[in-house]
């Protein structure tokens, strides 16, 4: 029961929110007014200047665009921001050029700050497996902190692109299939970046990407065309944004893909009607890395110039690195082909933004030399890094309870291309630093064990070459051991941007070093480090155990042992279906029925389904052991029936049946059974992560609202139909222990 709250206090507390919102909306006006009084002096090139952005030339992040007059612009007031400029002395150095210009309008200065800043956390994918919204906003306010100290204003991120297709490298960059994670997810990462409000020194504003449905390219190549229904858009794609979008994102970034014919940059269905439409957004939407001239190849605009009317004009307001704006903006205004009011329209929004930062109080506010030494050396964050990786590790097989090692192990194999890559915990998209140190499995092994257990190491063979010369060595090493720890998997280069892949096996000769350590009977644990779901089919087979353990970060190696020895145990589960072979993708659990479902394996025959193999896959979406077990027993709905504005309480009980205390994720999925346009079989509506200890018990509850029973109609209005649902909680999406029903009523 909630406890009771004096009225007074409720008083008091609206009292105070009031004025917070009353202050807020003053400083809107006040904000509001300088723009027009800084808009009022601005030639058409200086308001053009500020839809400009460059990169800097040490980190380009894509096809450079010449220009050896990048700082001479700076100065004439032609630049609003320059990316992959960072530190607290060259964000200075830089900004004090933009000082020099007429109107001396400060530059914003933006970074892929995807996954940590100084300090590396687990790729966005695995910290999504945690399932844990605390973990990944902490997760995105520390590399706030950190980047804002050293001179950042803003990041490239989240990257909240659903996608069903792991051939598609940047699946490690997002969190998932599923559109209800995937929302809440969204909503903590822009939380954990911007922090108590722009202006702040410890938050950054976050830029949401890719805006939209780049997660869909076709076959999983990077940068192809989508093509969907607008149902699936809005339900599956649309929903992360929105949530971001809500959650005061600043910024969005639009994407390199077409979406049903219209390049997304040239959306103005997208940027116009959705996003600054019908969603209210204030903030302003940067380019993608070119994507205004990209516009040209994709066959939209015959030129540069055309390219930038359709972006301007669709509502892309800052070209990034692409030159098709200050090259063409002001002609196309002259030759009234653009209406000047678009570009004030993008120029204000960008205004805000730099007056919400503070920056024209204090241009250097974010530059500041001793603030960046303290906190890039603060050691909370490398804790918090490697408490957010122990949360992130799925285990995915754990026969005869093998793991957690027990503590009188007297020697191990470690064994595998990766068990000494510091360098590859990093992942994609990690920011770069000289003398970089991220502990590998084998130097978290030694910091755990020191001389208790004997550790011995052979590399085997490398990740991709199909050399098995190291074999016979990593076999015998293996034979001396009591057990065998293998790291296998991809290295941190094969995904990302522009790292599709057409085959989804672990690559080069990695899974036979398997099949040779498997014949020595050893117990083998294999750690399986990756950017995206891979096929293991014999690995899934014949390892004892298999710990899914993505790419960690500075403190991969530290956490990966405290889960090998129990002192963490697993609670991590999967956010993205894992197929059996590339031929199942694009696969997901939110799927429909069909009208020829298959409902006994034995009986395929006019059914949708393969002939070759099942169509489950070899690891279902929200799947994850754990070193205990669980039992979900007790469920309850209040009532049989709600009316549309009611709602229902559904409560179970949670129990810790094992031997070690874990946390579970509980889950809860809904099918509407009939509706005018039919609904997916399941679909993830709640979840909780519950602690126990080994033998507690707790009661878990969920509240269903109408919210949770909505959906698009034919004619993409949200509404409820009534009619019966389904309700069904289980520890995966294939797991379901309880089912239950209900109906919804008029
Ligand atoms: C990527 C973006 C990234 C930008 C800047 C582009 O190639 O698609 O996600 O933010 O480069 O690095």
């Amino acid at each position: 029961m909630l406890p009771k709250i004096p009225f007074t206090l409720v008083c008091l507390l609206l009292v105070g929110q009031l004025s917070f919102a009353q202050q807020k909306a003053k400083d809107n006006v006040v904000i509001e007014k300088k723009i027009d009084a800084l808009m009022a002096k601005m030639t058409i090139e200086e308001k053009i200047g500020q839809l400009n952005q460059y990169t800097g030339d040490r980190l380009a992040t894509g096809p450079v665009t010449a220009n050896s007059t990048k700082f001479q612009d700076i100065k004439m007031g032609r630049v609003g921001s320059m990316l992959n400029v960072r530190g607290a002395a060259d964000t200075r150095m830089v900004q004090e050029i933009a000082l020099q210009s007429r109107l001396k309008i400060p530059l914003i200065f933006g970074l892929d700050v995807i996954h940590g800043y100084r300090t590396h956390f687990p790729i966005p994918l695995a910290e999504a497996a945690s399932w844990d919204l605390d973990a990944i906003e902490l997760s995105a306010h520390i590399a706030a902190t950190e980047a804002a100290a050293s001179g950042l204003h803003w990041t490239f991120a989240p990257m909240v692109d659903i996608s069903r297709d792991p051939r598609w490298g940047r699946v490690m960059e997002g969190a998932g299939e599923d559109p209800y994670l995937g929302s809440l997810i969204a909503r903590a990462r822009v939380h954990g970046f911007q922090g108590n409000g722009l202006g702040n020194t410890d938050a950054i504003m976050a830029c949401v990407k890719h805006f939209a449905a780049y997660g869909a390219a076709i076959a999983g190549r990077d940068y192809n065309t989508v093509d969907m229904s607008e149902h699936m858009l809005w339900e599956t794609y649309l929903p992360p944004f929105k949530a971001a979008a809500d959650a005061g994102a600043a910024t969005f970034m639009n994407s390199f893909n077409e979406l049903n014919g219209i390049p997304a940059t040239g959306s103005s269905y997208l940027q116009r009607d959705i996003l600054k439409g019908k969603w209210g957004f204030t903030g302003f939407v940067v380019s993608d890395w070119g994507s205004v001239r990209e516009m040209v190849a994709h066959g939209f605009a015959r030129n540069n110039y055309e390219a930038a009317k359709y972006a301007i004009t669709a509502g892309s307001d800052m070209d990034m690195e692409g030159h098709a704006y200050i090259d063409n903006l002001k002609k196309l205004v002259n030759d009234k082909k653009v209406d000047i009011a678009l570009i004030d329209d993008a120029v204000r929004r960008v205004l805000r933004k730099k007056f919400e930062l503070g920056l024209f109080d204090d241009p250097f506010r974010f530059s500041d030399a001793a603030r960046e030494t303290k906190v890039l050396s603060d050691p909370k964050n490398k804790i918090a890094a490697r408490t957010v990786a122990e949360k992130s590790i799925v285990l995915l097989k754990n026969q005869n309870q093998v793991l957690p090692l027990s503590k009188t192990t007297k020697s191990i194999a470690v064994i595998g291309p990766l068990a000494k890559s510091g360098d590859d915990m990093k992942g994609g998209w990690a920011v770069p630093w000289e003398n970089d140190h991220l502990v590998s499995l084998y130097e978290g092994l030694m910091n755990k064990v020191g001389n208790s257990v004997k550790l011995t190491y052979a590399q085997g063979c490398s990740i991709t070459d199909s050399s098995k010369a190291g074999f016979a060595e990593a076999v015998e090493t293996a034979r001396n051991a009591d057990v065998i720890v293998v790291a296998i998997g991809e290295s941190a280069y094969m995904a990302g941007e522009a790292k599709s892949r057409a085959n989804l096996n672990v690559p080069g000769v990695q899974e036979e070093l398997i099949k040779a350590l498997k014949a020595t009977g050893k117990p083998m644990i294999v750690m399986m480090m990756a950017g995206r779901p891979l096929i293991f089919n014999y690995t899934a087979q014949n390892a004892d155990a298999i710990l899914y353990t993505w790419w960690l970060g500075t403190e991969a190696g530290n956490a990966m042992a405290n889960v090998l020895f129990g002192d963490y145990n697993p609670s991590a589960k999967l956010p993205i279906t894992f197929p059996r072979a590339e031929g199942q993708i694009p696969i997901f659990y939110n799927a429909k029925n069909t009208g020829r479902p298959v409902k006994d394996l034995n009986d395929i025959v006019y059914k949708s389904a393969y002939i070759d193999m099942p169509n489950s896959p070899a690891y279902a979406f929200g799947y994850g052991l754990s070193y205990t077990t669980f039992t979900l027993t007790d469920l309850k709905i209040n009532q049989p029936k709600m009316t549309k504005d009611g709602k229902l309480q559904v409560t179970c009980m949670l129990k810790n049946t094992g031997n070690y205390a874990g946390a579970q994720v509980v889950q809860l999925y809904l099918h509407d059974l009939v509706a005018s346009v039919t609904r997916p079989v399941k679909e993830l509506k709640d979840f909780q992560k519950v602690f126990l200890q080994a033998g507690e018990s707790k009661e878990v509850t969920f509240v269903i609202d109408k919210e949770k029973l909505s959906f698009y109609d034919s004619k993409l209005n949200w509404i409820t139909e009534p009619g019966e649902f389904k309700l069904m909680i289980g520890d995966a999406s294939d797991h379901i222990v309880l089912e239950s029903s209900f109906e919804l009523i008029d």
